[in-house]
């Protein structure tokens, strides 16, 4: 017969979680939860009017998981539906297709709008995210690579996983992944665990490496006005160089960007007298 003291001890070890889906419509959001819980990929598109609820049980070490999946309509159109959703979260699924750069931008504004809805920032720290670049398996139409993915997750201190919803690559991990960090906060009295902030590298790095990416010409790329001198250009690159070299540097992209900085300062110094 179960004793009451054996019923305390096995409620301590279960849990019931709350994990939402964010990211813009037709991203895989539906069909990455279809396939972890499902075991199927379904490859017409059935947009999620509102939201889908579902549970499922997990097991993290010696706990039971009772996850409540609310899966968001990724359409702008059902923001008011999607607002009431956001409170009393533990894990956040943000969902971006790798194929679509603008999924992948939106993603900003996809924290903002979850940010207004839950208040501060605290109660932001107390969530676990993971950010999935998803359709992997259409390589030929991809256009944001994981470096630029894994350092827009990482410099948050959220996961990063690859994933093919159509394929299964990445899903089972992610998932693990997800599940193993909200008991982890769970057990850690609600604050996500600090180890999972630490990623080895600066904002500032995260930031020159973005800033890098995206800078239109050489001038731009070392920092300097177009027009610049030997000596402006020589001291911006060592100041870069310093800052991303790859003995130094484990930011994801640091070394792309090290060798973008160094064309860069040969391109430019060919040009100076
Ligand atoms: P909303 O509910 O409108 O917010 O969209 P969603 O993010 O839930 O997208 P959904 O999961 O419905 O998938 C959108 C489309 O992309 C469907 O046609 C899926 O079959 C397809 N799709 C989803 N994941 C993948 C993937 O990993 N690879 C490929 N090739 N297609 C995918
Ligand atoms: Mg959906």
């Amino acid at each position: 017969m179960e004793t009451n003291a054996t019923k305390r001890r096995d409620n301590k070890k279960s849990l019931r979680v709350k994990v939402i889906s964010l990211g813009n419509a037709e991203v895989g959001k539906s069909c990455i939860i279809k396939r972890y819980c499902e075991k199927r990929f379904v490859p017409k598109y059935l947009a999620t009017i509102g939201i889908d609820y579902g549970v499922t049980k997990v097991q993290v070490r010696d706990r039971e998981i009772k996850v409540n999946i609310f899966d968001m309509a990724g359409h702008p159109f059902f923001y008011e539906v999607r607002n009431e959703f956001y409170k009393d979260s533990q894990g956040v699924l943000l969902v971006y297709d790798v194929g679509l750069r603008e999924s992948f931008d939106a993603l900003d504004s996809w924290l903002g709008e979850m940010k207004q809805e839950m208040g501060s920032q605290a109660n932001m720290d107390s969530i676990v995210f993971i950010v999935c670049a998803n359709k992997v398996d259409l390589t030929k139409r991809r256009v944001v690579d994981e470096g630029e993915g894994r350092l827009w997750a990482e410099s948050r201190g959220f996961h990063y996983f690859e994933t093919s919803a159509q394929s299964g690559e990445g899903i089972n991990e992610m998932f693990q992944a997800f599940f193993s960090s909200i008991t982890d906060m769970c057990e850690n009295g609600g604050k996500r665990p600090v180890s999972e902030v630490s990623v080895g590298f600066t904002k500032e790095q995260a930031d020159t490496i973005r800033r890098i990416r995206n800078s239109k010409d050489s001038w731009d790329m070392l920092g300097v006005k177009p027009g610049a001198t030997r000596e402006e250009v020589n001291k911006a690159y060592r100041k870069l160089a310093v800052l991303l070299h790859p003995d130094k540097c484990v930011a994801p992209g640091s070394e792309d960007a090290f060798k973008a900085v160094v064309n860069a300062r040969t391109s430019l110094l060919k040009n100076i007298k």
